[in-house]
């Protein structure tokens, strides 16, 4: 792909592990659902569910153990309701280092702002947040049917923002989500190891180490 820098019109955040970092709540809850349910999980485990989708999740959790329909819905939901408690007490404390800067700074100079997530907690959280008012549209996991690595929630987004999907930058912290915009044919933009994230346009530790010029030339 080339990236003709001139032609960037819209930016789509990411939101866990990105805006904020709920990234580790989402592991506490499926660590205590593990643990009730006799299954080793670890840090390193997690790695593999980050921006993937609560079913998608489970599955990997549960490494091919045979559970019912029914008993699957139950464990989501009882690690949503664990979930649920920690982003309950979030505020705007809690956005990450940085992710306001350059959100204000984007805004600034016209760029339409949006955020992107599979998950289906986003409302709660970009409230508690204190940034609702800031991006110009919000998918989260009840816009498309498939979640990320599919293109589709990009794809969605571009076409409300009513950009097209080559002028968008995407800011994603996990593999799925990288994989995901270059599907979509956008600019990907990664925050993390390279393990995770380098097959992304441009790659960063942190939000805090976006370089936006060297984004936008
Ligand atoms: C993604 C997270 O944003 O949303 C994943 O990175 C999470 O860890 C997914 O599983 C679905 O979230 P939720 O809130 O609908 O369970
Ligand atoms: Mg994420």
């Amino acid at each position: 792909m080339i990236i003709i820098k001139d032609k960037i019109k819209a930016f789509i955040f990411d939101l866990d592990g990105v805006i904020t970092d709920t990234a580790k709540y989402h592991y506490l809850g499926w660590k205590r659902l593990a643990e009730e349910e006799g299954i080793d999980f670890s840090k390193e485990d997690n790695e593999e569910l980050r921006g993937v989708s609560r079913r998608k999740s489970l599955e990997i959790l549960l490494d091919g153990r045979e559970v019912s329909e029914e008993e699957k819905e139950e464990m989501m939901e009882r690690k949503n309701g664990y979930y649920q408690e920690f982003i309950n007490e979030i505020t705007e404390e809690d956005l990450l280092p940085g992710i306001k800067e350059i959100i204000m700074e984007l805004r600034k100079r016209n760029f339409k702002l949006a955020v992107a997530s599979s998950s289906r907690n986003v409302k709660p959280v970009i409230k508690n947040l204190g940034v609702g008012d800031i991006f110009d549209t919000i998918s989260d996991g009840h816009s498309v049917n498939n979640a990320k690595p599919a293109p589709d929630i990009f794809l969605h987004t571009a076409e409300k923002l009513e950009v097209a999907p080559e002028s968008c930058v995407v800011i994603e912290d996990a593999k799925a989500g990288i994989v995901a915009a270059l599907r979509a044919n956008m600019i990907a933009v990664g925050i993390g190891p390279d393990a995770r994230v380098g097959k992304a346009h441009y790659r960063y530790d942190q939000v805090k180490d976006i370089e936006l010029e060297e984004i936008l030339g």
